[in-house]
């Protein structure tokens, strides 16, 4: 701090002799700006059929091309829509984006959530564009919405939970302006009630809707009135009607007509004025610096960067980089020699499984190896024994046959000697 008044005390003001030119530089820049074109994104969020497409159609004076959606989406999804318009000599690309299926659901959770990713996702798109060594910001189509319209049922009682939650869940990251759509189908005066107990609601709740910036000497007056108008109740309409000796934008009913652009009938104009005319730039301003900002510092945090260090010391990008990369150097080595202590505890645990199973496969293997040998000795002895009783049978059965033999020889003598008697007889 001391630093820079230090060097503000340094400038010295000098009157110049004469025309330089730089008197210019605005003029540059509007040229350069209409050179390159706008680009505005506004987001519509209310349920099936409660006016968005028609209320953007007379807003830009445009048919957009629009089906209707069903009321039975099993979810909400968000479908966006580029156009290129052009007035006088400047180009917008206008993106309107619509919920589908809005409040349809019994799940009020997965209703708000698809709205906030879909923002959420705009700006990490852009930041990562930002984070590009080679970026192209220059033509970058930025999708950022700038503005959400948020769509309220003219229902002339309360907020529903779910325009709670769901504002509630976008204030810190869009632009919210809440409108009382169809305005027509309310009464005078319980429109009037019904814009005070929103708006106590909303403050009540602490949701954060966009206030017209009242700062700026031009603006401060209008933009300050124009805040305690809100939310605007508005009424769309394509149809052309005639009124007096020319044709005004109107709903016609069967008691009257209803004419979008008179402030006596709704709130349209006042819309149209802030939305457009006066506040568009401010919008774009806002997104950028304070919703973009704010994502953008949480994300970088969220990846470990941050602009003081240890003892609050300031720290440029490259010494937070150096300290993560150190930091992380650190925690991989420790986790290289984790993982390697882990391993050698595996091996030996597995080393020692494996040990095991061989002491037991040995047990086994010897045990068998016993059982096999005991076997063999049985074997062995039956085998010698039988061959004992073979060669006892045998010895007997020669000892049987001589004998046999000799018993044979010895009849066949007798038979002889007989056979000799009696032929001597004879
Ligand atoms: P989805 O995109 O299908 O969710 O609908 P939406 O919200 O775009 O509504 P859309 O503009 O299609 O209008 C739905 C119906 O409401 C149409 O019949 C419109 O004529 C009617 N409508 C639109 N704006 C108003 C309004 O301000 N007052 C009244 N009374 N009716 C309106
Ligand atoms: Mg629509």
């Amino acid at each position: 701090m001391a630093s820079s008044d230090e060097k503000k005390e340094h400038i010295r003001s000098l009157t110049m002799c004469g025309h330089v030119g730089f008197e210019s530089l605005p003029d540059q820049l509007v040229d350069r700006s209409i050179q390159q074109g706008f680009c505005f994104n506004i987001l519509c969020v209310g349920e099936t059929g409660i006016g968005k497409s028609t209320l953007i159609n007379t807003l830009f004076n445009t048919n957009f091309e629009e089906h209707e959606s069903s009321h039975f989406c099993p979810s909400v999804r968000l479908k966006a829509q580029t156009y290129e318009l052009q007035e006088s000599n400047v180009r917008l690309k206008l993106t309107i984006v619509n919920t589908v299926g809005f409040g349809d659901q019994i799940n009020k959770e997965e209703s708000y959530q698809p709205i906030v990713d879909y923002i959420d996702d705009q700006f990490e798109a852009y930041l990562q564009e930002e984070l590009k060594i080679k970026r192209s910001l220059f033509n970058y189509h930025d999708s950022r919405v700038h503005v959400c319209l948020y769509f309220i049922a003219p229902t002339g009682h309360s907020l529903r939970t779910l325009d709670l939650l769901t504002m509630k869940s976008l204030d810190s990251k869009v632009n919210i302006i809440p409108l009382i759509a169809k305005a027509d189908t309310i009464s005078k005066t319980e429109l009037q009630k019904f814009k005070m107990k929103l708006m106590s609601e909303l403050i009540i709740s602490g949701v954060q809707i966009y206030q017209f910036p009242t700062d700026d000497d031009t603006t401060s007056r209008i933009n300050t009135a124009m805040n305690g108008h809100l939310p605007f109740a508005v009424v769309g309409s394509m149809d052309e009607v005639p009124v007096g000796n020319k044709m005004v934008k109107a709903r016609q009913y069967p008691w009257g007509t209803v004419q979008v652009e008179n402030e006596n009938h709704c709130d349209f104009v006042k819309l149209r004025e802030m939305l457009i005319c006066t506040n568009m730039e401010d919008l774009r301003e806002q997104t950028h610096t304070r919703h973009y900002e704010l994502y953008r510092r949480c994300k970088l945090e969220e990846m470990g960067f941050s602009d003081l260090g240890p003892e609050n010391k300031p720290v440029s990008l490259q010494e937070t980089y150096e300290a993560k990369r150190h930091e992380f150097y650190g925690e991989r080595q420790r986790k290289e020699e984790e993982m390697k202590q882990m391993f050698v505890q595996r091996v030996k645990e597995k080393e020692a499984i494996l040990k095991e199973a061989e002491r037991e496969l040995q047990a086994k293997f010897e045990h068998l190896k016993r059982i096999h040998q005991e076997e063999r000795m049985k074997l062995e002895e039956k085998r010698r024994a039988l061959e004992e009783e073979a060669l006892a049978f045998s010895k007997k059965k020669a000892a049987s046959e001589l004998v046999q033999n000799q018993s044979f020889l010895a009849s066949g003598s007798i038979r002889k000697d007989k056979d000799r008697k009696n032929s001597n007889f004879m």
